[in-house]
């Protein structure tokens, strides 16, 4: 647990990030997509629990975030917010599920927030998806934005290489920056981009910007749970820090077991009824 106490206990909402920030305060948060790990992430302090469509890489194997469904989003999701008290549960709109017109991003919003009990959605876009954005937030529903690197267009881009390095690809990110603000997003996620850019988003913006790959003059960070836990060993990039070298640990553990097991020394006489 982090040493704030009382802080620890308080329910984290949408309103009190946004207090957070007017503080000076960092938003820590960490992805998570089962009942075992959130209640993990929870128990430790952590403000923002992400329900990242990152799943399809971690959870289900794929190369890319795009193969993940609704359905199963709201699967992860839902499991996730029974192992939640105190975070506040934000969980990805899957690729699909958004793009297509507002009527259809409201559905799948309205979806998320009914069989889930999740309390916010984040969508990765701009302009470009505006009155899909805009249209979920008349519901009710508060929307994280995700601007810079948006894995769910890597098919466009190619490349998963750090975005908004060139002027005018700074530019758009500043205006799309502003415009999910003044739309009325609670908070905005930054994904690879050059830190002094995320710090001008962050300084111009009053809602609250948590970075990934962002540097550290944003007003949080966010990391995927399994990498940053070592779980995950073979994505290094240069933004993540190891916390823990759990795949070694499961690894020695399993080796042991299955010692154990092969020379009859598991069970033991006070390991059986
Ligand atoms: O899906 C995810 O885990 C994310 C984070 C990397 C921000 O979107």
């Amino acid at each position: 647990m982090s040493t704030n106490t009382s802080d620890n206990l308080r329910k984290v909402t949408t309103r009190r990030l946004i207090e957070m920030k007017e503080r000076g305060e960092k938003i820590a948060m960490l992805t998570s997509y089962d009942y075992s790990m959130a209640r993990l992430v929870d128990q430790a302090g952590i403000d923002v629990i992400l329900v990242g469509d990152s799943a399809s890489n971690v959870m289900a194997g794929n190369i890319t975030t795009l193969p993940i469904t609704l359905d199963q989003m709201i699967y992860h999701a839902k499991s996730v917010v029974k192992g939640t008290q105190r975070a506040l549960v934000v969980c990805d709109m899957p690729f699909g599920s958004y793009q297509g017109n507002s009527k259809e991003a409201l559905a799948s919003a309205i979806r998320i927030m009914k069989e889930s009990h999740a309390e916010a959605v984040k969508i990765e876009g701009g302009a470009e998806i505006r009155e899909s954005i805009e249209r979920i937030l008349c519901a009710g529903i508060p929307v994280m934005g995700h601007l810079g690197l948006t894995p769910q267009s890597i098919n466009k881009f190619g490349t998963y290489a750090v975005r908004a390095r060139s002027e005018q690809e700074a530019e758009k990110l500043v205006a799309d920056a502003h415009l999910l603000e003044e739309i009325g997003c609670f908070a905005l996620v930054l994904e690879k981009i050059p830190a002094e850019l995320a710090t001008r988003v962050a300084s111009e913006l009053t809602i609250p910007v948590i970075g990934i790959g962002a540097g550290g003059g944003v007003d949080g960070q966010v990391l995927v749970a399994h990498d940053m836990l070592g779980i995950n060993n073979g994505f290094s990039p240069k933004f993540l820090r190891r916390y823990a070298d759990l795949s070694s640990i499961i690894n020695n553990a399993l080796g042991r077991y299955i010692d154990d097991v092969k020379t009859g020394d598991f069970p033991n006489a006070s390991e059986q009824y």
